[in-house]
């Protein structure tokens, strides 16, 4: 694995710390880095009204747009507990947005920090639509 990959899911980690998961007890880490490398991390953010919930995955990678940055190279997923999480409809069409096809995407164990499985946007969407079907 290269050593950018494992510091993203260290940060991941991190992130994950910060969540802010009172009600689902959930707590979810997110890293994405940028076209030059640079890295924008994020939590889930919970609220007493449910629907307000931002996920981790979609406050990364808008920090890293907010930052400037256009494209989302890879990102790195942990979430509390034994099992490896996976990004959920609504962040995966956000990801879709933002990253190439086969741009890596890190699912990592919480308690190892490590990367366990490696996947993409194109696995996890399929057939999906983007930017382009407007563009015409
Ligand atoms: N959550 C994420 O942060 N990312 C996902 O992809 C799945 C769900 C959060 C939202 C909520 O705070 C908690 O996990 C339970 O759904």
């Amino acid at each position: 694995m290269s050593k950018s990959a494992e510091v993203m899911a260290k940060k991941a980690c991190e992130a994950m710390q910060h969540a802010y998961a009172p009600y689902s007890k959930y707590k979810v880490g997110a890293c994405v880095s940028a076209e030059d490398g640079s890295l924008f991390t994020g939590c889930n953010v919970e609220n007493a009204s449910y629907g307000l919930t931002v996920c981790a995955e979609r406050a990364a990678i808008f920090a890293l747009i907010s930052a400037g940055k256009k494209k989302v190279t890879a990102l790195a997923l942990v979430v509390s507990g034994d099992d490896l999480g996976t990004p959920c409809g609504a962040c995966r069409q956000v990801i879709r947005e933002f990253a190439a096809p086969d741009a890596p995407i890190y699912l990592c164990d919480s308690r190892t920090q490590k990367i366990v499985e490696i996947t993409n946007i194109e696995t996890l969407l399929p057939k999906s639509f983007g930017p382009e079907h407007l563009e015409k």
